[in-house]
């Protein structure tokens, strides 16, 4: 029966879909050429997902190969085998639209395009986001999996193996892939499904990848201040589009010292984030749990700098960051020129913690995500219909400079992935990338998700690529050698 309240028009947009069955015919055929890159693909555009849209974001993009349709292979894949990549635009918590194949303002083609040029089925999800009184959390999951089932109910029709979905996503983005991957037709979800009228079928997805997830968000900001605490100076800077030259220049956004208060705040989040990595009983993979002491030393933190010194030790081999990727690497990263590294003979026989993080300086004042103010992109995820901004930790809700409302905590849970692997259908394959260098969360917050989905027996591809900052899609053939593995080799796996 249909229910009044769902088909509430929203700024005159929405209506209430007549059918989610994927129409075969409704397609244009493109073809887009770029240095080299050559693509002629089948494109279906802002297909509603669900039945109930309460925005007009709800909508998803296919695009297939066109040799799949003249009963050609492209790579090792046909129409009904080949993977669906899932992508999303989403990015500080923002709404996120649906895209399409692009070349960027550089002459670089995007994810979509390369995944087209690769042989998938590329599906782009357009999902609500923070600025809208509708798309607070957890709407971008929501949004997500509603998508997902879409592809699962039409699975006779559409192009593609939905056995083999892979999302795919950037900072925000990746967060949400990663929730994609770990929540896999978790009944957390179910009354919101209902609501925005998600086909009845399966959520979950075949693998994960996640470039700078900046997810865990309720332990985000203990972690910053384990990591940066020991910094008193903040500063971030943002790449601006010059609408007359079109050049991206950098500009200050936001720097300063952090005041009493602050420091204060940071030495309390400090003392929590090691309370909170003891609590997790992670382990090493040679069967040691991972712990801290007070002062947060101990074997988490080598084993958090053991993968710093696993990437800056590759960098020496083969200055494969420094040299290949020049946008993308933060200015004196060079990996033979790092003050804080010992080198001999090309071998790194010491790295020097302390050294490391004031090269790296901290970005966000504290606390980092859950803003006093309320300012911060997370405080906007966390609002409700009613309140556009709200805290979702004890410690800034009691702390808080407007006297702001707190999150409920059932909505706090339904965002962390950590709170799903293992207890939901979790993606098997997980691919999670973290340039050393993002200073946009803490390193132990990516180095957290992969050790617990490791240690749940998850086939995890994990790496924190040298000199690179907060971004992704930067390595799309490492990106999709591995979805080749992951589909066409099928790993054995055993979970715990
Ligand atoms: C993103 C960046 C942030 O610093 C943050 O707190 C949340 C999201 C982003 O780039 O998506």
């Amino acid at each position: 029966m249909l229910n009044i309240y769902h088909v509430k028009q929203m700024n005159g947009e929405n209506k209430m879909i007549e059918s989610l069955e994927f129409d075969q015919e409704k397609y244009q055929i493109r073809t887009m050429e770029q240095n080299g890159h050559k693509i002629t693909f089948r494109e279906y555009k802002g297909i509603p997902y669900c039945k109930y849209p309460v925005e007009s974001i709800q909508k998803l993009n296919l695009f297939v190969p066109e040799e799949f349709y003249e009963d050609k292979s492209v790579g090792e894949y046909q129409l009904r085998t080949a993977p669906i990549f899932v992508t999303n635009t989403v990015g500080e918590y923002r709404p996120g639209p649906a895209d399409e194949p692009r070349v960027n303002e550089k002459g670089n083609i995007n994810s979509i395009f390369a995944a087209l040029e690769h042989g998938y089925v590329v599906v782009s999800v357009g999902v609500r986001g923070c600025t809208t009184r509708t798309g607070k959390a957890p709407a971008l999951i929501v949004d997500m999996k509603a998508a997902i089932r879409y592809l699962r109910h039409n699975k006779e029709k559409i192009p593609g193996n939905t056995e083999w979905i892979v999302t795919n996503g950037t900072s925000a983005g990746g967060a949400l892939s990663a929730l994609t991957g770990a929540t896999g037709n978790s009944p957390d979800y179910k009354i919101y499904l209902k609501k925005i009228g998600a086909a009845e079928e399966r959520d979950d997805v075949y693998a994960a990848s996640c470039y700078c997830p900046i997810q865990n968000l309720e332990h985000a900001d203990a972690a910053y201040e384990w990591m940066f605490g020991s910094e008193q100076e903040y500063h971030s800077r943002k790449s601006v589009l010059q609408e007359t030259d079109n050049e991206i220049i950098m500009e200050m956004e936001n720097e300063g010292r952090l005041n009493e208060k602050q420091t204060e705040l940071s030495r309390i989040l400090k003392n929590q984030f090691q309370a909170y990595v003891n609590h997790l009983r992670l382990t090493d993979g040679r069967g040691n749990w991972l712990q801290l002491d007070e002062n947060g030393e101990g074997n988490f933190k080598d084993y958090v700098q053991s993968y710093v010194e696993w990437s800056a030790q590759d960098e020496l081999d083969t200055h494969h960051f420094g040299s290949g990727f020049p946008d993308l690497v933060v200015e004196g990263s060079d990996v033979d020129n790092q003050s804080y590294m010992e080198v001999r003979g090309g071998k790194l026989t010491a790295f020097h913690w302390d050294g490391f993080i004031k090269k790296v300086t901290r970005m966000k004042k504290t606390p980092a995500f859950d803003s006093l103010d309320l300012t911060s992109p997370e405080n906007e995820e966390f609002g409700s219909e009613n309140t556009d901004r709200r805290h979702f930790t004890e410690l800034s809700k009691k702390f808080s400079e407007k006297d702001g409302e707190m999150v409920e905590a059932f909505v706090v849970k339904r965002m962390n992935p950590m709170r799903y692997i293992g207890k939901a259908d979790t993606a098997k394959h997980w691919r999670i990338r973290h340039g050393v260098f993002d200073r946009a969360t803490a390193l132990a917050m990516p180095i957290i998700l992969a050790t617990k989905l490791m240690d749940k027996g998850y086939d995890v591809d994990f790496y924190l690529p040298w000199g690179i900052s907060h971004g992704g899609d930067y390595d799309l053939d490492e990106l999709f050698a591995w979805i080749d593995r992951i589909c066409l080799e099928q790993p054995q796996l055993c979970f715990t």
